[in-house]
């Protein structure tokens, strides 16, 4: 049997995803939906409505899924995962601000990695890449308020996790097509996506653990995964500007530095910017 037909593409339940799960906290509430705008735009109201820290909401098709710096995330139904995870006890630091982003790209690669044996990296700061095409990203958006309206500590952080599962080449619109990449695409197969979710959801919660006792082993872990470092880059920077140069390293606060090229051009600390690899 054709092995992209041999596993049909099944609706996401509750009882398999919960099947798959070792988490204490992460997923244990899961809310699963049909359809909505974004999940990262529900779970962030159902955290303002009290929603407890570890609670997820995953979506079959999203009409507005958000990505990074105001794009658009392709969501068609049934095939992929959209998922968010509601976290309102991660410590008010600034070093866990910058870096749960990060950490979350590297619970996604993880992940990819064990379900599928495939070699999945990192474009800093949170690309899942597979053969240099992006199959996964991460969007974390907070909330300073809790459910009462007042400030928490440390707020409420959403982590938004997209991976391209079972989306075949042909589905991809045009514009994606050379950019974009599934897990089926690469390994020639389909993919279960309650036993993907809980994986996800299981190296998430293992990654966000081990950085409250032990943040340099995860950075470090982050570092070894990322493929801009070394890597010739074009950046994007807020307000249009283009700089070329070379990645020379992931540094103490998650940000990345680029040495321009060119002896007059300047070492930048990129905090947020559009990375693109070179040839
Ligand atoms: C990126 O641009 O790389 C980040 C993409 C994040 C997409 C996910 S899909 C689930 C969650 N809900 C959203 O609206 N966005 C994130």
């Amino acid at each position: 049997m054709d092995p992209m037909t041999a596993l049909t593409p099944s609706a996401l339940t509750a009882a398999a995803v919960r099947a798959h799960l070792t988490t204490h906290t992460i997923g244990r509430t899961l809310h699963l939906l049909e359809e909505t705008m974004s999940t990262n735009a529900t779970a962030l109201a159902l955290a303002q409505a009290g929603a407890e820290h570890g609670t997820v909401i995953a979506a079959e098709t999203q009409t507005a899924g958000r990505g990074r710096l105001g794009r658009r995330w392709f969501s068609p139904g049934g095939e992929n995962l959209y998922c968010s995870v509601i976290l309102t006890e991660i410590p008010a630091s600034p070093r866990w601000l910058s870096w749960l982003p990060l950490i979350s790209a590297v619970a996604v690669a993880s992940a990819v990695r064990m379900s599928s044996g495939l070699a999945a990296v990192l474009k800093w700061p949170n690309d899942v890449l597979l053969n240099d095409r992006k199959v996964g990203g991460v969007l974390c958006e907070r909330s300073g308020l809790s459910a009462k309206g007042g400030v928490v500590p440390g707020g409420v952080v959403i982590v938004g996790i997209g991976l391209n599962v079972n989306t075949l080449r042909a589905a991809f619109p045009e514009d994606l097509r050379d950019l974009a990449t599934s897990l089926a695409i690469e390994a020639g197969r389909r993919f279960d996506r309650a036993a993907l979710l809980a994986s996800l959801l299981n190296a998430l919660e293992a990654r966000c653990d081990l950085y409250a006792d032990r943040a340099s082993e995860v950075e470090d872990e982050y570092r070894s995964l990322c493929a801009t470092v070394g890597r010739r880059v074009r950046v994007e920077l807020a307000g249009g500007e283009r700089l070329e140069g070379r990645a020379t390293a992931v540094l103490e606060d998650g940000t990345l530095r680029i040495a321009g090229d060119g002896p007059e051009s300047p070492v930048l600390a990129l905090h947020t910017a559009d990375v693109i690899h070179l040839r």
